[in-house]
């Protein structure tokens, strides 16, 4: 349930805001990985894309509870300042946020999935997370590796919009806005 103060800052609750940054933090830290892999090869690409892959499986699953939550739990109303083009672009930007953490892991399980002779993706060594039931001749693997790269890499513009607006409200428009997204 979004929190209300009496003086209108409102604020995401406690179990939003925790999963919006670790979900933040483990997106951009699987960012990091994928483009160091990219240059790479043999073993030293298995260690980038072992925890890439753990990684996005962890996204997976805090995504789909962030969805519930959010489903569940109504956001706060916006500041009363914001124009209206601002509300529409943020909601736009934060639907296409929900529809990436779901659709982008999803598509890097099916890509390891329709590979081949896969036998699962090894979970920090913890467990063994299965193979979607899947199979793709080699045209189909290639096209669920472009959609999966491609919804990847549409991370970087979409955090830079919505990082851009953040910053647009907190710092030119002086309004309090960090503080909706930050444990108070
Ligand atoms: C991959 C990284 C990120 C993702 C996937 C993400 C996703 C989201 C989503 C989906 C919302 C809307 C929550 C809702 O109303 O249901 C949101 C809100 C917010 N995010 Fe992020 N975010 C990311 C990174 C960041 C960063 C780096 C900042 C720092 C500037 C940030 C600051 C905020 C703030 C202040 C809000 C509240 C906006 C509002 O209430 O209108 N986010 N984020
Ligand atoms: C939020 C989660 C994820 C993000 C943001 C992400 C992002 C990316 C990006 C940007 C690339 C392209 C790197 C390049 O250009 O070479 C990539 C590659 C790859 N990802 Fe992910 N990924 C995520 C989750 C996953 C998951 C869950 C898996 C598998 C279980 C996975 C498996 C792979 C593989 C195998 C590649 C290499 C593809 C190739 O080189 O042909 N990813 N990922």
């Amino acid at each position: 349930m979004a929190t209300t103060t009496s003086n209108g800052r409102d604020r995401y609750s406690t179990v939003a805001i925790i999963l919006h940054w670790l979900i933040a933090a483990l997106i951009i830290t699987n960012l990091v990985l994928a483009k160091l892999a990219e240059g790479a090869s043999g073993s030293a690409r298995s260690s980038l894309m072992g925890p890439h892959m753990a990684i996005g499986i962890s996204v997976l699953f805090f995504s789909i509870i962030m969805v519930l939550w959010r489903i569940t739990h109504p956001r706060p109303p916006l500041p009363a300042e914001l124009a209206g083009w601002e509300r529409v672009l943020s909601k736009i930007v934060h639907v296409l946020f929900y529809i990436l953490i779901i659709a982008a892991p999803l598509a890097g399980w099916l890509l390891v999935s329709s590979h081949g002779g896969s036998k699962g993706i090894d979970f920090f060594g913890l467990f063994t997370v299965p193979d979607l039931p899947v199979s793709a001749d080699k045209q189909g693997h290639e096209l669920i590796d472009t959609v999966h790269k491609n919804l990847g890499g549409a991370f970087i513009y979409l955090i830079a919009l919505h990082v851009l607006g953040a910053l647009k409200h907190q710092f030119i428009d002086k309004m309090p806005y960090f503080h909706r997204m930050w444990p108070g």
